[in-house]
């Protein structure tokens, strides 16, 4: 496990400034998202000595070569930067959409279709046919082979392209599941885009299991370019795990990346001197990617830490997101928000949804379970939670929400979709 600098180290007052020092101390004690992580000295600092060339113009060098590079971590031909996922996978998918009609078949969950304000449909006019896994966690080619829109009836708008997402909900996809998706795409002339904005979650688990190393640029590229084989594009965040202030990158074909870069300039898109921008997220790559594996095993010590003390984990926890459910030891999700918040020292989470992210620290974790602990022996104390753990009424409620009749009904299906991001 690579162990993590303090994250207080890493911006200092006489460099960042004392307001950059809290934002940090703050930041590492803040379970919303992975996208909160705050720049530090040495990332900035590389970055000044970025080129400051006009990337518009293909003039930037920083940029092309960080284009290039992830190109080549991820076995493409070609890389385009632009400023976030929601645009990379939009451009993305309006390269691969020609004309309508035409369809994309997606997880119901997918941030390409539930939280991209509409996208697909203003910018590539395509319909989305959202699916809903069998198994509950991630959709398989048997799911996706009947919903697959071919022939010629012209009642029905033609599948062009598959759209899955890795990580989704912190959940890995399972790659041998991804490999037949993609074989039955292929089959039938389909497009595969990958939204990866957490492909780097899913790299670094696999260079763990493989016993690889995460700080070598060859072991990053064997397993990237495994992982992201059946796909034609990929959109991969730097924003987000990695740390990058801004960005995210499309990889594909050259051809494809060139037209993409068509769509780039007309969503008013293309930055201009970039180079201080690529050379952050360059410098997230190489320093911040090998700490994502610390953050997976935070992540699950806290899911171990919760679950001991009775409280629901509502999806497994493959990589950096801990979905609790505190009602199931009788504590409501807004008071035990409402009480990590109220610590002398705060810990912030955004409803279920906790992510760790590389500046989230060992101690930040601990005293989340802390708190709980706690919360839960005043429970105890006043009689409100059973002795196993069970708060009665509450519990109640949580299983007929999850499973009336004990079987996994819609409302399952429709708690999964208010957690998918
Ligand atoms: C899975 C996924 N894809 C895409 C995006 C969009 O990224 P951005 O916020 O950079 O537009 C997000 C953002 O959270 C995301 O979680």
């Amino acid at each position: 496990m690579t162990i993590l600098p303090k994250p207080a180290a890493e911006i200092t007052a006489e460099i960042g400034g004392q307001d950059n020092v809290d934002t940090l101390h703050r930041t590492s004690r803040d379970f919303r998202s992975d996208t909160l992580t705050v720049p530090t000295d040495a990332q900035l600092l590389y970055a000044l000595k970025a080129s400051r060339g006009d990337d518009v113009y293909g003039e930037d060098p920083t940029t092309t070569a960080l284009e290039k590079r992830v190109a080549k971590l991820t076995g493409k031909e070609a890389a385009m930067f632009a400023v976030s996922g929601t645009m990379t996978n939009q451009l993305a998918i309006r390269t691969h959409m020609k004309q309508p009609p035409h369809s994309i078949i997606t997880d119901y969950r997918a941030h390409v279709h539930k939280m991209e304000a509409g996208g697909i449909a203003m910018f590539s006019q395509a319909t989305t046919h959202q699916l809903f896994p069998s198994n509950g966690l991630h959709l398989t080619a048997e799911d996706i082979e009947p919903q697959l829109q071919l022939g010629t009836n012209i009642h029905i708008s033609p599948t062009k392209l598959i759209c899955l997402e890795n990580t989704l909900s912190g959940m890995i996809l399972p790659q041998e599941e991804v490999v037949k998706i993609g074989e039955l795409a292929k089959k039938h002339d389909i497009g595969m885009h990958l939204d990866g904005a957490r492909i780097w979650n899913v790299a670094a688990s696999e260079i763990e299991k493989r016993g690889l190393d995460a700080t070598k640029e060859q072991d990053r590229q064997t397993v990237l370019t495994e992982l992201l084989a059946p796909f034609d594009t990929a959109s991969l965040c730097l924003s987000k795990g990695l740390g990058a202030p801004i960005g995210s990158i499309i990889v594909g074909t050259r051809e494809f990346i060139e037209r993409a870069k068509w769509f780039r300039k007309a969503f008013g898109g293309g930055i201009r001197q970039c180079g201080g921008i690529a050379a952050s997220a360059d410098y997230a790559l190489t320093h911040h990617f090998p700490r994502l594996a610390t953050t997976h095993a935070l992540a699950k010590r806290l899911e171990e830490g919760l679950k001991e003390l009775g409280v629901g984990i509502a999806a497994p926890v493959d990589t950096n997101m801990v979905f609790f459910q505190p009602q199931e030891i009788g504590l409501s999700l807004d008071a035990t928000m409402a009480r990590l918040a109220a610590l002398p020292d705060p810990i912030i989470v955004g409803r279920e949804r906790c992510v760790v992210h590389h500046q989230i620290t060992p101690e930040a974790v601990e005293e989340f379970i802390a708190c709980v602990a706690e919360m839960k022996k005043e429970k105890q104390a006043n009689g409100d939670i059973q002795t196993n753990g069970v708060g009665k009424e509450e519990k109640a409620k949580l299983d007929h929400y999850n499973k009336p009749n004990g079987k996994t009904t819609d409302a399952v299906l429709r708690k999964q979709a208010a957690l998918g991001y």
